[in-house]
């Protein structure tokens, strides 16, 4: 899509399609001003209840003669309920609807917000239209020449002090929305063409774009430095597992902020075979994928930023190679784990990937997996948040909060500890069954961390997809955490 901001007069906007949002208790000024345009048609309707401004919904008005031919009104609800989110998911509808009616559109920005605010308002708005207008096509050969695309959008201002805010809000959410959809296409791909050697030469590819700085511990590598963790889950499959780390650092960065990914291309349960859900198990390395996508913004950004994404690429099959349950595994701190169940194998890949992370001894080390599915239980899309920290947990869920990409706290004591130890070995990869689930895998994580004290666990299990339709999240991968670990980046 091609994107601008330009500098006019809204009753003369010439466009196919002019967006219009308004709300529920009263007109904004952008439909005052047109409607005296239109001698009260849009008045009209509000009185016939044919559009009342209700949050997400839409109506569209043909005005044939005019410079703008047709009209969406997109409701957002009550005035004083209005947040960033509700722009982004009323634009997210918008760009459903609008790329029905036309191929380009138009949203005027009156000065009533001035100039303060108004760059995170544009920047809002066209997240929303562009995650909205997200489709994954790579596989589809027939029906294409009937779809119909949205090839750009404009961004109406009216006053001179209105176009670099405006402008930087347009090219922040470009960053973020493209980064998300980037995450969100590594997600869809189907494991039979993402494994790991694929994850690999995307990582490689990020790393060309951007110079980041790229280390790949192939098999050989991973064997000399004693992560017996990764190698285990990867022994089922013809692809070796790898570990990929990659490192951006702007000058003058203070704070080393790492993170590690669960990146399993395929989890099919292992020996304990997956009964439920196994064909969404091509998500399983959506905590990967949003650190690519994380790295993608932020390095597009030049944040000042020093941060380190360590990325376990593997892939979780049976074979007569397979690790079994049962099996006492070595990650490369030293500690030895019992497997109790093959399908509780991110936490088994993470704990090399925390392991090593820990000796690059960052100032915040987080980690982002598709850990389990009692997250999914627990939160619905919501990503879970696990840290001994309540600083880092308030940063993380403010960061949430501010992107919409949110986050939410669970419990994380050291009493839980017990659950994880083994009878065998120094702990079991697996908790008190049916229990605190998300919890226990925190736990687990945590005895590879070597400072508990500055590190996070995210959840991602139930937010990584979603089966509804969302105004900005059109159905599956959600691209979970890139929003949330950029923001967070920037304000740690
Ligand atoms: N990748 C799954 C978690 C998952 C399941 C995410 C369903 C999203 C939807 C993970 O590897 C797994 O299977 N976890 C087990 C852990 C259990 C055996 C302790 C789970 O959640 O059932
Ligand atoms: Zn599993
Ligand atoms: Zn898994």
């Amino acid at each position: 899509m091609v994107n601008t901001v330009l500098i006019g007069k809204l009753e003369q906007a010439t466009t196919p399609l002019l967006v219009l949002f308004t709300y529920e208790d009263q007109d904004s000024a952008e439909c005052k001003r047109i409607d005296k345009l239109l001698n009260g048609q849009l008045a009209a309707l509000r009185k016939a209840k044919e559009f009342e401004g209700k949050a997400l919904t839409v109506e569209t008005v043909r005005t044939e003669d005019r410079a703008f031919k047709k009209l969406l009104l997109v409701g957002l609800g009550k005035k004083k309920d209005v947040t960033l989110e509700t722009l982004r998911r009323a634009a997210g509808t918008a760009a459903k609807t609008g790329r029905e009616l036309a191929s380009e559109l138009t949203v005027p920005f009156l000065s009533a917000g001035k100039a303060k605010g108004l760059d995170v308002a544009v920047q809002a708005v066209a997240e929303g239209l562009l995650m909205g207008d997200y489709r994954f096509l790579k596989y589809k050969t027939q029906g294409l020449d009937e779809l119909k695309t949205l090839k750009g959008f404009t961004v109406l201002v009216e006053e001179k002090g209105q176009v670099k805010p405006a402008q930087q809000g347009l090219k922040r959410a470009e960053v973020i929305a493209g980064a998300v959809n980037y995450a969100r296409d590594l997600i869809t791909t189907p494991a039979g063409d993402m494994g790991p050697a694929v994850l690999e030469a995307e990582a490689r590819k990020l790393a060309k774009k951007h110079s980041l700085k790229l280390a790949v511990f192939q098999k050989e590598e991973l064997q000399k430095r004693g992560m017996g963790a990764i190698l285990a889950v990867g022994k089922g499959s013809p692809v070796t597992p790898r570990m990929i780390v990659l490192e951006y650092k702007a000058a003058g960065a203070k704070k080393h902020v790492a993170f590690c990914g669960k990146g399993v291309c395929f989890d099919s349960g292992g020996y304990n075979i997956k009964l439920h859900m196994m064909e969404q198990m091509k998500d399983d390395m959506g905590g990967a994928a949003a650190l690519l996508g994380m790295l993608d913004a932020l390095a597009t950004l030049k944040a000042k930023a020093h941060v380190t994404v360590v990325i376990g690429a593997v892939e979780n099959l049976v074979s007569g190679d397979a690790y079994k349950p049962g099996d006492v595994v070595k990650a490369s701190n030293g500690k030895t784990i019992e497997v109790l169940n093959t399908d509780a194998e991110g936490r088994v890949v993470l704990a090399d990937c925390l392991s090593y992370a820990s000796t690059l001894k960052p100032d915040t080390l987080i980690d982002i997996a598709t850990l389990t599915g009692a997250a999914m239980i627990a939160l619905g899309t919501v990503t879970g948040v696990l840290t001994p920290n309540d600083k880092l947990a308030a940063a993380v869920i403010a960061a949430g909060e501010e992107t919409g990409d949110r986050a939410w706290r669970l419990p994380l004591w050291d009493d839980h500890k017990e659950d994880v130890k083994s009878d065998l070995a120094d702990v079991k990869n697996i908790g008190y069954p049916m229990r605190a689930g998300v919890t226990a895998g925190a736990v687990f994580l945590q005895e590879f961390v070597e400072q508990p004290g500055k590190w996070a666990h995210l959840d991602i299990g139930g937010a990584v997809f979603d089966d509804r339709e969302r105004p900005y999240l059109p159905k599956g991968a959600t691209g979970a955490g890139v929003r949330l670990l950029t923001r967070l980046v920037e304000r740690l």
